[in-house]
């Protein structure tokens, strides 16, 4: 039976994830790396979607997205946002929260490299969370794309980017017996150390 003990576990949260994450990426877990985001809209309403964890290190936790999303539109106004990870087959769960900030203009070029052409054209095509007409629209404008490129290297579109969650909260759950679950709570404080609590259930 797994336990988390808040004397033993890593000092640092994001050493924690990383061997969770590790966990969750050997166990076969479909999508280990989906997790929900939330933002808040500048009248208050939280709303939450899921993203792809492409980079996690001691400076956050780093998905990609379109500029002028609802989500990036949201971060612009309140860069404050919530993580939540949840990994059914390992009963775990992992609750991040912190400021985002827009990551580097070359960092989101060198992630674009990577993606496959046809996400590429897609980031080019799609106006994320506008409201379109009808799909052929969308397939029309990835079909012209596709012809103009060519065999052209595809550039990143300056409307696309990544963001950078750094975290000043991070929660780890784990079920236990009779639903007295573990929960162990890191904050981080004013000189950089991380408080570690252990929550009810
Ligand atoms: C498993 C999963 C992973 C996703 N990953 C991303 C992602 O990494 N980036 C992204 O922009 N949208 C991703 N999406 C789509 C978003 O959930 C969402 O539909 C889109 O980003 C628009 O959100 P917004 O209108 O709130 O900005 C993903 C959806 C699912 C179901």
């Amino acid at each position: 039976m797994e336990v988390l003990d808040e004397k033993r576990i890593e000092r640092d949260p994001i050493k924690h994830f990383k061997i969770w994450f590790d966990e969750a990426i050997a166990a076969n877990l479909p999508m280990p790396d989906a997790m929900s985001l939330a933002t808040v809209t500048p009248d208050g309403r939280p709303t939450a979607r899921m993203v792809l964890l492409k980079q996690v290190d001691a400076d956050g936790f780093v998905f990609f997205t379109n500029y002028q999303s609802s989500k990036a539109k949201q971060l612009e106004i309140n860069p404050y946002a919530a993580l939540v990870f949840y990994w059914a087959q390992l009963d775990r769960q992992v609750r991040v929260e912190g400021k985002v900030t827009k990551t580097a203009a070359e960092e989101s070029a060198a992630y674009f490299k990577t993606r496959p052409r046809e996400s590429q054209i897609g980031a080019w095509a799609s106006p994320q969370s506008e409201v379109i007409s009808a799909r052929e629209v969308l397939e029309q404008r990835a079909h012209e794309l596709a012809q103009q490129y060519c065999d052209r290297e595809i550039d990143c579109p300056a409307n696309w980017g990544g963001f950078r969650l750094t975290p000043d909260r991070i929660e780890f759950w784990k079920s236990r017996i009779g639903r007295l679950h573990d929960r162990i709570l890191y904050e981080l404080q004013p000189d950089g150390t991380w408080t570690i609590k252990r929550l009810a259930p």
